[in-house]
């Protein structure tokens, strides 16, 4: 069994999102996603529209994944690879680089991220046209 695990915000759930959990679960069996809290969202400087339990029961209910855990902080990384048996740690390539430290301890994988669509793009799109 191999697993594999991402971590992120997932908020306003979109495309983007889904092809990264997409390729994140055919790297291995077993898909982890540690989901930012709102108040490591608060600590980065983001606010989510969807609340933790919101984006965790949609998380949850794409055929991808297979456990949503609460990413608290920055330093969690290595005790949940190590926790959860996890042999590849996946994330899009705007991290490229920032998590090569974990490699010591499991295979880590930038996976392209999908061209144009973002969480923030879409809120600043909608911002727009309910302006028009
Ligand atoms: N992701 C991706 N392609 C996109 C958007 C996101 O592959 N177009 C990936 C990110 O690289 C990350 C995961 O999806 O591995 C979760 O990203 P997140 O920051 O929650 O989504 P964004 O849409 O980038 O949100 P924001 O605009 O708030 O940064």
């Amino acid at each position: 069994m191999k697993r594999v695990i991402t971590y992120g915000t997932f908020d306003l759930l979109h495309y983007g999102h889904i092809n990264l959990l997409k390729r994140a679960k055919q790297l291995g069996d077993y898909l982890i996603v540690g989901l930012s809290t709102d108040e490591f969202n608060a600590i980065k400087g983001k606010k989510s529209y969807f609340s933790y339990e919101e984006r965790k029961m949609l998380l949850e209910s794409i055929r991808y994944v297979d456990l949503v855990i609460p990413e608290k902080n920055w330093e969690q990384k290595i005790d949940d690879v190590i926790k959860y048996h996890v042999d590849t740690f996946v994330i899009g390539d705007d991290w490229e680089g920032k998590f090569d430290y974990l490699n010591k301890y499991v295979n880590v994988i930038y996976l392209k991220r999908t061209p144009e669509v973002s969480t923030t793009a879409i809120k600043e799109n909608l911002k727009k046209e309910t302006k028009l």
